[in-house]
């Protein structure tokens, strides 16, 4: 898929079919974060892809939407907030990391016809305790992975020229 297309493919999918995802398309997906960039190439990063039940069953308590639960798997960004590069001011760049890879993953599986939903609206501690996701591990941000089974919503973004300038 051109690359312009896969970025407006890519959507927030809020319902899933339970069809399976390739193996192929796992495949590329894993490639895709693979050649993510990070701070000093310090990939402070794992991600887990989940397809057991009773592990999909606990986030699923975490962050409680049906649609969640109706995707074949879940993947869990984990990020290392100890091994991972250093603003000057010493603040842990390990969320814009693991953000960068996260969205490699995203827009991989929108190229693979996969939908996705960026999920951060949880609480962390939880989530890390029914995972056991110990420090310096925090699972940071997580989406379902599947074949989408509704239209997405409609697109709402800002004009080009408020969030876009140009300056010569
Ligand atoms: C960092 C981040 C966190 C998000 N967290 C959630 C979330 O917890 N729940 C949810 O339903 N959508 C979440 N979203 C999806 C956004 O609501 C969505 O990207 C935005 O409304 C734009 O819609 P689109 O993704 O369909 O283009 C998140 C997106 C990002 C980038």
């Amino acid at each position: 898929m051109e690359f312009y297309d896969v970025i407006n493919r890519r959507r927030s999918m809020r319902g899933y079919k339970s069809d399976p995802i390739p193996a192929e398309s796992l495949d590329r997906i894993a490639k895709a974060l693979q050649v993510a960039p990070s701070a000093c190439n310090l990939q402070p990063w794992k991600f887990l892809y989940i397809e057991n039940q009773d592990l999909c069953d606990k986030i699923c308590q975490v962050y409680s939407r049906e649609w969640l639960g109706q995707a074949p798997a879940i993947i869990v960004a984990l990020g290392n907030s100890e091994d991972c590069w250093r603003r000057i001011e010493g603040t842990p760049i390990v969320d814009i990391d693991v953000g960068i890879a996260m969205e490699h993953v995203v827009l991989a599986a929108a190229a693979e016809n996969l939908d996705t939903c960026w999920i951060c609206a949880y609480e962390i501690k939880k989530l890390n305790r029914v995972l056991e996701i110990n420090h310096p591990w925090s699972a940071l941000a997580i989406t379902p992975i599947g074949f989408g089974s509704k239209e997405p919503r409609e697109l709402d973004r800002k004009p080009i020229d408020e969030i876009f300038e140009v300056i010569k």
